[in-house]
């Protein structure tokens, strides 16, 4: 079986077109609703014109189509997934899986209901120094992990005059789902969650701009995640991850990490630096691992109950920091 492509939506969705065309993969079709994307992408990529579409709806019949990437604003993800699910296609849809609970319970029934595989994009774990921090605790360098903790920073000022400015998309669920599912990936699920908000530097949208949460796992662990959309600074996700024996501090745009360890007496010892590759968009291994569970038949590892685990987080970041009491976030899925 070979793959074949479609890329829906082509602003961010174009690191979807290269990831395809880096594994082999023919591209079938573009999407975009805006022509003039559109007419940008299709050249970029040499995409000729009979594959270039408007309207998605045009792209579910298709036979040759068995693969399709979806990069379209998050209150869209729902809608265009389950009906590329519910037509048989494999989808890969980027992050957040959605913004409601109800969308993601509507994307985890239809995905659970349809053949075809569902992966949502949750970057973060093909980050390579993300990759390098979970090998690393799960080698058991660090000892037992006690606490995590993860940012996501990224200043948004000219980046939230459309679709971002919905009241649903509250940076936590947008741009946070990143920090909060990479703790889930190397802590497992946070039981409860409580949080504060500061709105200071975003006017322009109707949510808070700045949000800290605390969170306590099982077994003795605790966590943390910043999330500030109007910071004034470069993007980062720094993250720091403590265990019994040692510290790992990593993040997504540098090009070292460090490595902490302890001798024999528990002593901390002089640091390590590790050389990672600077990849925070790592498109090109997100779409071979989407093509490998195609292909090969396995399971998705970013699976719809997974991304929609790390929105449960997410949303109960934001009950908590409104309400200012402790919340437990809702797996059941
Ligand atoms: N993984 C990451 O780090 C990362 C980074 C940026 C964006 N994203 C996600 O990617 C998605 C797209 O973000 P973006 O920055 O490209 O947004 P954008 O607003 O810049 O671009 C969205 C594109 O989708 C098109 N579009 C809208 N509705 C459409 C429809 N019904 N059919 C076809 N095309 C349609 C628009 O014309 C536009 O070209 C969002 O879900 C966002 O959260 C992820």
């Amino acid at each position: 079986m070979e793959l074949k492509v479609a890329n829906i939506g082509m602003k961010f969705g174009m690191c979807h077109v290269e990831g395809a065309m880096s594994f082999g993969a023919p591209i079938e079709a573009i999407c975009d609703s805006n022509e003039e994307n559109l007419r940008f992408a299709g050249e970029r990529y040499s995409i000729p014109e009979e594959k270039r579409f408007l309207d998605y709806n045009d792209l579910l019949n298709n036979k040759e189509i068995n693969a399709v990437t979806v990069a379209i604003p998050d209150q869209l993800h729902k809608k265009v997934s389950c009906d590329f699910l519910r037509a048989g296609k494999n989808v890969l849809c980027e992050k957040p899986l959605a913004l409601t609970r109800e969308d993601v319970e509507e994307i985890v029934r239809v995905a659970d209901e349809s053949e075809a595989k569902f992966m949502v994009g949750q970057i973060c774990r093909f980050t390579p120094a993300f990759e390098k921090a979970k090998e690393l605790v799960e080698s058991g360098v660090i000892g037992e992990l006690y606490f995590i903790e993860s940012e996501y920073a990224h200043d948004y000022m000219k980046l939230c005059d459309d679709w971002r400015a919905d009241p649903n998309r509250h940076g936590v669920i947008g741009g946070g789902c990143h920090a909060v599912d990479l703790i889930r990936w190397i802590a497992g699920d946070p039981q409860e969650v409580f949080a504060y908000g500061t709105h200071k530097l975003l006017p322009q949208v109707p949510y808070n701009d700045a949000t800290i949460a605390v969170m306590k796992f099982g077994e003795n662990v605790a966590g943390k995640v910043f999330v500030s959309t109007g910071c004034k600074r470069d993007y980062t996700m720094r993250t720091v991850i403590y265990g019994t024996k040692g510290t790992i501090i990593c993040d997504n745009t540098s090009p070292t990490m460090t490595l902490f360890t302890v001798d024999e007496e528990g002593v901390t010892k002089e640091p390590q630096t590790i050389e990672v590759e600077v990849n925070n968009h790592n498109a090109a291994r997100e779409f071979e691992v989407f093509a490998d569970a195609i292909l090969n038949d396995k399971p998705v590892l970013t699976d719809a109950r997974e991304g929609a685990k790390t929105v449960a987080v997410c949303l109960a970041i934001v009950e908590s920091s409104t309400t200012g009491k402790p919340v437990k976030p809702d797996y059941t899925f």
